[in-house]
């Protein structure tokens, strides 16, 4: 086995120097896709990238890839890799990890005198976070072919900017990078591709196991719910006249809770995060109302008979009060299953390197669900302190994302080296 030093110290540096790229005070992080920071951000990691000797190249849609040629480069490469956008009023670490921290593992085995058979990739991928378009895991979906490049193109922020606006901003229009289309890998483009994340969950810390090994990926859906009522005086309209649509979304939220909670599948989560009335003045009854809906399982039929009982719910509340409604599907990706194999490859290195290890779901989404579906895919987990994630407290130590990152190494030159990935 390679005798791999990881620089823990440095790591931890370009972990604090990149957290300062934000839009929010320290020790939050803001960075949302194609912002002022993001595009600073962008540029930063990709001279990172060329002073570990890593040659990089950026397709049309921002998705970043620097490449350590190998040997044998008529073989698929083995890719890893994770974000760099960090959802409004975030912490420094989620998805970070993944990108430095392989980094520095291409940095540990460079050192090791390791030679890569394989050629390695570590990909940046655009906007793992849904906040600029509502739709995560934009880039990967592009790579893997799961989202229609002119779907993608039309996509349009809360200002009314289109994803193709923002790539023109970004520099990523031009007739080098190509159009949308272009992202979408050839079949068998990757050998493999493995993730290195935090938790963001509370398991691997409170059982005192170093790194988790992803087996699945819930599946994520999301919906968006538009409820027009009346509006009219909160003093002159009486109570048995109303339509409300501010009290038809409350009783939605209601209804979502409930179908999650009774699903059957202790997976099964909803969630009610955007929740828009208007005029959103207190004397003045609501009369138009979005509600933006995250519903996920592990199991997709649990979750699609769960979501079938909110769509009923929904007609119900709305005819009941008089209010009209119209729901639309913003996504809705079934789970990832991670290939056995690389699990196994996995767990061989922890148990190489004398680790405890957990085989674990991801309840959390990653840009590894999309990647599942063009390479075999595998994540690892590190714990973080309290389970706390998307907050500016989210925390890992430097050496427990150390742990990590040595087991990150060891899986990639093992993948590199192998005949077959
Ligand atoms: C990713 O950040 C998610 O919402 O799972
Ligand atoms: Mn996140
Ligand atoms: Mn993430």
């Amino acid at each position: 086995m390679l005798n791999l030093a990881i620089d823990d110290i440095r790591l931890q540096r370009w972990i604090d120097e990149l957290a300062e790229i934000s839009d929010a005070a320290p020790p939050a992080v803001t960075r949302v896709l194609f912002s002022e920071v993001d595009l600073v951000a962008r540029r930063w990691v990709k001279q990172r990238f060329a002073e570990e000797g890593l040659s990089v190249r950026e397709d049309a849609v921002g998705n970043i890839f620097a490449r350590w040629a190998g040997s044998s480069d008529s073989q698929p490469a083995v890719a890893t890799g994770s974000h760099i956008d960090a959802i409004p009023n975030a912490g420094r670490f989620d998805g970070v990890v993944g990108v430095l921290g392989a980094l520095e593992a291409f940095s540990a085995l460079r050192r090791a005198g390791f030679k890569p058979r394989r050629a390695l990739e570590l990909i940046v991928f655009t906007a793992e976070e849904p906040t600029r378009f509502g739709l995560g895991c934009l880039g990967s979906r592009l790579l893997s072919g799961a989202i229609d490049p002119d779907r993608a193109a039309a996509l349009i922020d809360a200002d009314g900017v289109t994803l193709t606006q923002w790539r023109t901003k970004a520099g990523l229009e031009d007739a080098r990078a190509g159009k949308l289309a272009s992202v979408r890998l050839a079949p068998g483009h990757y050998g493999a591709f493995v993730e290195l994340h935090i938790e963001q969950g509370p398991l691997l810390e409170r059982r005192g196991v170093p790194i988790g090994i992803v087996t699945a990926i819930a599946g994520p859906s999301s919906y968006r719910v538009t409820l027009t009522g009346e509006g009219g005086h909160a003093g002159a309209v009486l109570m048995p006249d109303r339509h409300d649509a501010g009290l038809a979304g409350a009783e939605i939220a209601l209804a979502v809770e409930r179908a999650a909670q009774t699903s059957g599948s202790p997976d099964t989560v909803g969630t009610t995060g955007v929740f828009r009335q208007l005029p959103n003045a207190v004397n003045s009854i609501p009369c138009d109302v979005t509600l933006e809906i995250d519903f996920r399982d592990t199991l997709l039929d649990t979750r699609t008979a769960a979501w079938s009982r909110v769509e009923r719910a929904i007609a119900d509340i709305c005819d009941r009060r008089g209010v009209r409604w119209d729901l639309e599907v913003i996504n809705a990706n079934p789970p990832a299953t991670c290939a056995p194999v690389l699990v196994e490859t996995v767990t061989e290195v922890c148990r190489a390197l004398g680790l405890t290890c957990d085989r674990m779901v991801s309840r959390a989404y990653h840009d590894t669900l999309f990647m599942a579906q063009v390479c075999p895919t595998t994540m690892i987990f590190v714990p973080c302190r309290d389970g706390v994630s998307h907050r500016p407290d989210e925390y890992s130590s430097p050496e427990q994302i150390a742990t990590g990152v040595a087991v990150l190494a060891h899986t990639l030159a093992e993948l590199s080296s192998a005949a077959q990935a």
